[in-house]
């Protein structure tokens, strides 16, 4: 029993020293030109199916024939969807040719996929494939919109999609979010901050305690923002001062080199509440 027990422990090593030097080798190659290779490519489709069903659920989808909402999700598909997924008789942009895994064309994705997954996937993107999240981009409804409109995707030709294109824009509705007041200064939930926070490039230059990859000084570092005195060195430091940066730091400090990076309200009051748990500066 002990020797089994050491022949395994020794065999486990050897295996994690293998694939510690094959790593260390720089032999796999990460190059976008350079496709996964059958075996890695099943397996990694594989996963991402079963994670999208298992986490789906079963919320029941509105109703998707309804044409208004058919026709404000391709106003909202052609601005965000069709520069890497395409639609009939227009192909991607020639940045998404590059993209490995490719976008699929979701024709085919429209046929196969239950109306919820796509929900699910639009909201919450792919990791490591480029697929974006649109939770923070787009309101629930707005992404049911897109999803009637992928839904009737395999209906349309070429030349449908181009009278879509040729007709008047639907007019846009505001997002929900929107509709809170910017005036009342509540702080948010923490837990919600720090995924928001995430979700905003914030991490790509800013040093943030608690952000996984968040060791960038292209900004000043967030620990011990909650007790800092000033915002910027120009705002007191207090929750109302933080939510107006968060969303509008160009119209605090026009100059500043922090960009307006399309805050909602809701998102940035999350955000302030996981800033103020900040306190060490270390
Ligand atoms: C920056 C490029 C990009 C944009 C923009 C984009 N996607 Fe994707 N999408 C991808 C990539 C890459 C994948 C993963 C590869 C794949 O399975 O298609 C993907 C996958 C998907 C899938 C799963 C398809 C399948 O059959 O595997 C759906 C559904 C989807 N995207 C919907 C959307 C919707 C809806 C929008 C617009 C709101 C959108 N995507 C915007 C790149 C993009
Ligand atoms: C392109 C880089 C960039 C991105 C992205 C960015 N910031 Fe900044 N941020 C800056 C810079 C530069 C400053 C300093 C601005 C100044 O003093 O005018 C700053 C200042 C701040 C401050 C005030 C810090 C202090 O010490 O007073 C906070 C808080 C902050 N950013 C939070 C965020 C959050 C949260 C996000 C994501 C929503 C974010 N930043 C995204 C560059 C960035």
């Amino acid at each position: 029993m002990k020797i089994r027990l050491r022949t395994i422990a020794i065999a486990l090593a050897c295996a994690a020293a293998a694939a510690w030097a094959f790593v260390y080798s720089g032999r796999y190659n990460i190059a976008a030109t350079v496709q996964h290779t059958e075996p890695v490519y099943r397996l990694l489709d594989y996963v991402m199916r079963r994670s999208v069903k298992l986490r789906t659920g079963s919320a029941q989808p509105p109703d998707l024939a309804d044409a208004q909402r058919i026709r404000n999700g391709f106003r909202l598909y052609r601005a965000k969807c069709l520069q890497c997924h395409g639609a009939p008789g227009i192909a991607p942009q020639d940045f998404a040719l590059g993209m490995t895994p490719a976008p699929a064309n979701l024709v085919a994705t429209a046929r196969e996929w239950p109306a919820a997954e796509i929900f699910w996937v639009a909201r919450y993107g792919i990791k490591m494939s480029g697929m974006p999240a649109w939770q923070y981009r787009l309101s629930e409804r707005e992404i049911w919109d897109v999803v009637a409109f992928v839904k009737a995707l395999p209906t349309l030709s070429p030349t449908d999609y181009e009278r879509w294109n040729d007709r008047p824009p639907a007019p846009a509705t505001a997002s929900p979010a929107d509709a809170l007041s910017a005036e009342s200064a509540t702080l948010g939930d923490p837990k919600a901050g720090r995924r928001a926070i995430d979700q905003h490039l914030c991490a790509t230059c800013h040093r943030i305690p608690g952000i996984t990859g968040a060791i960038k000084d292209v900004g000043p570092p967030l620990n011990g923002i909650g007790t800092r005195k000033y915002i910027a060195g120009v705002l007191p430091n207090n929750p109302a001062n933080m939510i107006r940066w968060l969303r509008h730091p160009k119209q605090v400090d026009p100059l500043s080199a922090m960009p307006d990076l399309n805050v909602q309200d809701k998102d940035a009051r999350d955000m302030a509440a996981y800033l103020y748990t900040l306190k060490d500066l270390d």
